[in-house]
């Protein structure tokens, strides 16, 4: 169905690999596993300890609180998956979720999504040992700032934004083509059928068949959107004089 191209791989390394059961068996991601697109490797941290109750984390140094996962079975677990690979996926990034990473962004998930391999690392209660982040890790990812119990929903929430930016994945029921933070701005309204329900109806131009005038109300939504709830974001987006008057205004009237 997609032709015969290598998949990208994507080697997650965890505690609890039961937590991946789900999300990727469904949907557009099962359709990019089952199409060659894409192939997720679950790695179990604990397979690569070497002691008789598979210990993988210890009582951090200093004192405080929880446990910190140790690093002899997360690099041993790094070096075995990326060991005899071919060349172009030898070295790929090794990503350790963490909420100390850069912000997850629509940036960073296209950039991820032109490697041939990623690695994830999920931590889990306190974190993992510091020199897994200095010399194992190549990047730190953070989906939010906000703390959750485990790195496995970050790394479902970073593999679901890259995955669905793969050539090929997409089929026509969705598009990444102006969707929210692709051109810098949130995405225009939405509507499908029926043109009216309970007395609301579908913006008269959404009807009129007239494809300039769509793309120029949807632009303009999207504009005023964007300058409304997330006015931070347009900085970086690229806007004709007309919209950057307009979004200044919006932005002076919320304001008040
Ligand atoms: C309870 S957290 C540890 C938090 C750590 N003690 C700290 O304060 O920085 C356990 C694991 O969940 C994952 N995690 C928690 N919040 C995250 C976030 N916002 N983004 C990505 N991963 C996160 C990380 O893998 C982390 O090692």
């Amino acid at each position: 169905m997609y032709g015969r191209i290598r998949p990208v791989i994507i080697d997650i390394l965890t505690l609890f690999p039961d937590m991946f059961n789900g999300p990727f068996d469904t949907g557009i991601f099962n359709r990019a596993v089952s199409g060659g697109l894409v192939e997720v490797r679950l790695h179990n941290i604990r397979d690569y300890t070497h002691d008789k109750h598979h210990i993988t984390d210890d009582y951090p140094f200093g004192g405080g609180g929880g446990m910190v996962l140790k690093p002899e079975p997360i690099f041993e677990a790094v070096e075995a998956v990326n060991k005899d690979r071919p060349e172009a996926e030898a070295s790929p990034p090794v990503i350790l979720l963490t909420p100390q990473g850069r912000p997850f962004n629509q940036q960073i998930a296209e950039e991820l999504a032109g490697k041939k391999r990623l690695v994830l690392i999920c931590g889990h209660y306190e974190g993992v040992d510091e020199r897994v982040r200095q010399h194992l890790a190549t990047d730190e990812i953070s989906i939010g700032d906000y703390v959750l119990s485990g790195g496995e929903p970050a790394a479902i929430v970073v593999i679901d934004a890259v995955v669905r930016l793969l050539p090929g994945v997409l089929g026509r029921e969705a598009s990444t083509l102006g969707g929210s933070h692709t051109s810098g701005l949130l995405q225009f309204p939405q509507y499908t059928r029926p043109a009216r329900y309970r007395n609301w109806e579908v913006p008269e131009v959404l009807l009129s068949g007239d494809h300039a005038r769509i793309t120029a109300w949807r632009r303009e939504q999207a504009v005023s959107r964007t300058a409304r709830r997330r006015p931070e974001l347009l900085e970086n987006a690229e806007l004709t004089q007309r919209e950057g008057r307009l979004a200044e205004r919006l932005r002076k009237e919320d304001t008040c």
